[in-house]
């Protein structure tokens, strides 16, 4: 680990021997997946013009590509080699919103640190992750890269990946850099459409979007990456605001920003600027400290500096932050990739980590009359059904540039293996893919459902269909799959749908067809035998949703940490489109914040996930109803396990703040935790809150705790009802 003291004199030193020439290399990065990187990037590594690569995954080159730097230039700077390594290198864990339904940060922590050390073999060490933009737009293809909705939740695995990518020690072997991404409010694009605008009030994008930013920084991250977008008006990527005033004045950063893929001379597309030389002014003069692909820096900084626009101190604080960054990684001591030091990818432990990963993040949303689980012993046959039953590339998700298909095990091939001798698998994929139109196998398929036992239906959307500039309009299952779905409920055969996807889609078109609904986002390499052992029973499902789900897409956004209004909807007080009563004066539809032609309600809630064990939650209590500022409350409950199998229930608290100086959203998560419970085991699940955890960004943008009344709920999803309640008194201590 590096000495800060020693660092700043090494960087200092370093610095002082710079030419301006020198100095903007380090701040310009390039693409090195197009060949033989070192013959055409040779000459600008000799000259020391470029600070970094990215896209470059082989070891021999990233060796050769680090020795012209070392050897071959004056001053012998080594390079960041960076990469997408998002959800996992060789090893494929599941999309990180699937990670989120996790709710374990110990698992993602490990997830992350398996994807860090893969990834060390091919020379990598800095990956652009975790992205944190939280998201409330399942429309937004990128809400499969994100951690779902939630600001605890996001915050918690935000640090846990940052974690996991850079180790105890950032200088060790196998660790890599991390690049929490995209600063900032990203995941608010309007109508969920990717790279367009987002508008978002300062106490919101302080209290909402900036949080998992601060966490990340506060746990070390040593890069961030601006968003593509234009944010109230100002593109991230010339946000002098977001880079300068937030990121380093209030949040003291000293690690390094990168801009997104050329989103630099983006500035100009966007009307910010008239031409390259200006969007290279505006985002070094905004805080970018490495341009990301393009040229904007390379061509004209230099000019703008001899022109006396931007100091050579700008310069140089630009350049102190990529140099720290440097020495932190222990690249000037350990340049260059000895895979042999590393252990082999997509071993034991990494595929048994991606297993585990995907096993908890499966959420059961639906199980009626306990259709699930299957039982081998007592069923003679079971057909599978669908396009993602045996697609092994699609399981993997978005993001996979290094994902080895080869080492996917698919639901069928799982499910063969597991009861395969005891039950008849039948399969017919009846789809080409999730977006077929064409039915001409649907009647096999119904063939081999009535047939059988049970019908499992493996239904979702490919992975080409979320992730970057993924967004759609409609997120019902695309394709026919709705009319498959009708076609095997016909059979009278019970049916169980397996959802693979990267967002969450709108079920309502299929919900009252199927008997159970096992929701699997893109679970990765091992989503097929955490699958198989979910639908028969040797696992329990423990997943809980990280993004609410909406009925129809007119809901949108729809979260659970909405503000209350003045007119809030109740059963009571809504009405809908078919019930209208034309002779009725229009006052009686209710005057309430909802629609008229779906429920007010989600499909599925934030943090639903149903079990095969029954959980049942009593005796919410607080040990004090009334603290101080700067105290702490314990709220705790007792949670019993009813059912007759163990199993993993995530135990969720929220908080209300119920009157402040801006009004608080319903319910706020402010805790949670994985147990586990035998059949008949009870257990008290207690929960410290401390008045800080309470704090929010206030009208004058100040973190502060007021105090007041407030109410807590504990249960296995935001809907819960079990509450209690306390008061903070005492108005002298503002936590800073
Ligand atoms: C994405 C980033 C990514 C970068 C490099 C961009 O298009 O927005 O998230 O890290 O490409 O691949």
């Amino acid at each position: 680990m590096s000495d800060p003291q020693t660092t700043e004199q090494r960087v200092a030193r370093l610095l002082g021997q710079m030419t301006l020439a020198e100095k903007i290399g380090q701040m310009s990065q390039r693409d090195a997946s197009d060949g033989y990187a070192p013959d055409y990037l040779g000459d600008g590594l000799r000259a020391g013009c470029i600070g970094s690569v990215l896209n470059v995954v082989d070891a021999d080159v990233v060796n050769e590509l680090q020795r012209i730097a070392i050897e071959e230039s004056r001053l012998g700077v080594p390079l960041m080699v960076g990469r997408d390594v998002i959800h996992g290198f060789k090893t494929v864990m599941p999309i990180p919103l699937g990670q989120a339904a996790t709710w374990n940060p110990e698992l993602v922590k490990e997830g992350a640190r398996v994807a860090a050390l893969e990834a060390a073999t091919a020379g990598v060490n800095w990956t652009f992750a975790p992205m944190i933009d939280i998201s409330r737009d399942p429309r937004w293809g990128r809400i499969a890269e994100s951690l779902g909705e939630c600001v605890l939740l996001t915050n918690k695995l935000a640090v846990a990946m940052v974690e996991g990518f850079q180790g105890d020690d950032l200088s060790a072997t196998g660790s890599i850099a991390a690049c929490a991404k995209h600063f900032a409010a990203y995941g608010a694009v309007e109508s969920g459409r990717d790279y367009a605008t987002t508008n978002v009030p300062e106490t919101e994008l302080r209290n909402v979007y900036l949080r998992p930013f601060r966490a990340a920084v506060e746990a070390g991250v040593t890069t961030l990456m601006t968003s593509f977008s234009d944010l109230n008006g100002v593109p991230a990527t010339g946000n002098e605001f977001l880079l300068r005033q937030v990121l380093r004045d209030e949040w003291g950063f000293d690690g390094f920003v990168v801009s997104d893929w050329d989103s630099i001379r983006q500035l100009q597309i966007h009307g910010l600027t008239e031409n390259d030389r200006e969007s290279a002014f505006e985002a070094a003069t905004a805080g970018v400290d490495m341009e990301m692909h393009g040229d904007a820096y390379s061509n004209h900084l230099a000019a703008l500096v001899e022109e006396g626009r931007i100091s050579i101190d700008a310069i140089d604080a630009a350049v102190r932050n990529i140099l720290r960054a440097k020495y932190r990684l222990g690249l000037f001591e350990n340049p260059y990739t000895k895979p042999e030091d590393l252990p082999a990818v997509a071993n034991d432990h990494a595929l048994e980590t991606a297993r585990q990963a995907a096993l908890q993040s499966v959420v059961m949303l639906k199980n009626d009359n306990g259709a699930l689980p299957l039982s081998a012993e007592s069923m003679s046959s079971v057909a599978i059904i669908g396009p993602l039953a045996d697609a092994p590339y699609q399981q993997l998700g978005t993001w996979i540039f290094d994902g080895d298909v080869d080492l996917s095990i698919t639901p069928m091939h799982a499910i063969h293996s597991l009861v395969g001798r005891d039950v008849d698998v039948r399969y017919v994929r009846a789809m080409d893919n999730s977006r077929s139109k064409i039915n001409a196998a649907f009647d096999e398929a119904a063939e081999i459902a009535q047939e059988s036992d049970a019908a499992i239906l493996f239904l979702g959307e490919e992975s080409i269909l979320s992730g970057e500039a993924r967004s759609r309009a409609d997120i019902n299952l695309p394709g026919d799959q709705a009319e498959l779905v009708r076609r095997i409920r016909a059979t009278g055969t019970p049916v169980i749908a397996v959802i693979l996807a990267g967002r969450p889609l709108t079920l309502t078109n299929i919900v009252d067809e199927v008997d159970a609904i096992l929701f699997a986002w893109h679970p990765g390499t091992m989503g097929g035998p955490a699958i198989a052992d979910l639908l028969f029973g040797i696992e329990s499902p423990s997943g809980k949703l990280p993004a609410t789900f909406a009925r129809m897409v007119g809901q949108i956004p729809i979260y659970y940490g909405q503000k209350n209004t003045g007119r809030p909807p109740s059963p009571d007080n809504v009405a809908h489109i078919d019930d209208i009563d034309t002779r009725a004066p229009q006052t009686s539809l209710g005057m309430s914040a909802f629609h008229l032609d779906t429920c007010f309600t989600p499909l599925f809630a934030f943090g639903h996930g149903l079990s095969y064990a029954a959980f049942e939650y009593e005796h919410i209590r607080t040990n004090t109803h009334k603290i101080r500022l700067g105290e702490t409350v314990t709220i705790s409950v007792e949670l019993a396990n009813r059912g007759d199998v163990a199993a993993d229930e995530v135990v969720q608290l929220y908080v209300r703040d119920l009157v402040a100086s801006i009004t608080r959203p319903v319910k706020e998560l402010k805790g949670f935790r994985r147990v586990r419970l035998e059949p008949g085991q009870t257990v008290t699940v207690d929960f410290d809150l401390h008045t800080d955890d309470l704090a929010f960004y206030g009208r004058n943008m100040q973190l502060i705790t007021e105090p007041g009344e407030f109410h807590a709920w504990i249960g296995g999803s935001s809907e819960t009802q079990l509450r209690t309640e306390f008061r903070i008194i005492d108005s002298n201590r503002f936590p800073g």
